[in-house]
């Protein structure tokens, strides 16, 4: 098993982000049998693809990676590394550009929830960043990708890839990667709005906690957090219609590491008013003490640093005959 995945260090991770992919992260990384692999990395090249500040991504790359270490991924099992440190990603990308069809970008919705309708200023890397995600997974012949929902389709969109170059070129270069999408929390939504993905980029620091929120602040967003005034029902079914309670409830389970069903037989018939601190105080206990961590570990940024350097050797090393493999199947051999 070789299990890849990656963040963009831009902002700060949020709950979206733990629960949707860092937990099932440290879950793989823990679970790993001798002969596995497990590969994390910043994925500082895909930061590029909007407009950003030199100073902010570099200090952003190093605290991204104090807050996987908070979370649990440990540098002696897990390869932990940014994606700049490894040119075999870029080496690829180009390879594969040769592969991607202009068809297939245009149906990635990321791209055209990113871009808006400003399409025509976006940048050429929000266009092709999709190939580039592809290149991070085969260039390892990763077998296993655990994202969030919001990632699948450009996971697809690696499959297309690497089965069109394999019957171009004739070869068995790339291996087919597996999305795995967390059951627990597949899309944490905004506490906003029900209907919008929770995310780095909403303007409203209210609609997300951040990892380095304080204990305070994590209880007054959810306090705040939209809701609606019935009580809770007893079943998940009766959760159907209204989208920031589900949202609400499957936050409590996967922080809990329990299920949504097993929430609601312990609240079932409360309000809002009475769930909310309950809520809070799920979320605190688990992300308090990962907000500690990464301050502790931010006192010595050149340890994270080096962590991630003895990271990044690593995976030059895992990364070097596959792409290889392609300049040869291309005709790059000379
Ligand atoms: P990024 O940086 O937006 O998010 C990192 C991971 O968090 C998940 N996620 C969520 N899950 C549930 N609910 C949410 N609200 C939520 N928001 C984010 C994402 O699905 C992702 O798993 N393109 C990727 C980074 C990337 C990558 C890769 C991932 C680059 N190369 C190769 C896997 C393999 C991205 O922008 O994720």
């Amino acid at each position: 098993m070789r299990v890849v995945s990656g963040i963009q260090p831009t902002g700060n991770l949020h709950l979206g982000n733990y629960l949707g992919a860092i937990k099932q992260w440290v879950a793989m990384q823990d679970a790993m049998a001798a002969g596995d692999d497990c590969l994390f990395f910043l994925a500082d090249l895909h930061a590029l693809t909007v407009a950003i500040d030199p100073r902010e991504l570099a200090s952003n790359t190093i605290e991204m990676a104090a807050a996987l270490v908070a979370s649990g991924i440990d540098p002696d099992r897990a390869i932990l590394f940014n994606q700049a440190r490894v040119p075999a990603h870029s080496e690829l990308t180009w390879i594969l550009n040769g592969t991607a069809r202009i068809g297939w970008l245009n149906r990635m919705t990321q791209f055209k929830d990113k871009a808006g309708k400003n399409r025509e200023s976006a940048s050429i890397g929000l266009y092709a960043y999709p190939v580039l995600m592809a290149a991070d997974v085969l260039v390892y012949n990763a077998s296993h990708v655990p994202v969030g929902d919001d990632q699948k389709q450009h996971l697809e969109l690696a499959r297309d890839i690497a089965t069109k170059f394999n019957t171009d070129f004739g070869s068995d270069v790339f291996v087919l990667p597996e999305p795995l999408v967390s059951k627990a929390a597949p899309r944490v939504m905004s506490l906003r709005d029900g209907t919008a993905k929770m995310s780095k980029s909403d303007p409203s620091d209210a609609s997300r906690i951040n990892l380095t929120d304080s204990d305070d602040a994590i209880a007054q967003k959810l306090k705040k957090a939209k809701s609606d005034a019935d009580v809770l029902p007893d079943t998940a079914a009766g959760l159907a219609d209204r989208p920031e309670a589900r949202n609400l409830v499957t936050i409590y389970a996967a922080l809990a590491g329990t299920s949504v069903d097993a929430v609601l037989a312990d609240h079932a018939g409360k309000g809002f008013g009475a769930f909310k601190p309950a809520l809070a105080d799920v979320a605190v206990a688990t992300l308090g003490p990962i907000r500690e961590r990464m301050t502790a570990l931010l006192d010595d940024r050149a340890a994270m640093g080096a962590i991630l350097e003895k990271g990044a050797a690593k995976a030059r090393t895992l990364a070097a005959p596959t792409l290889r493999a392609a300049q040869d199947a291309v005709g790059l051999q000379v």
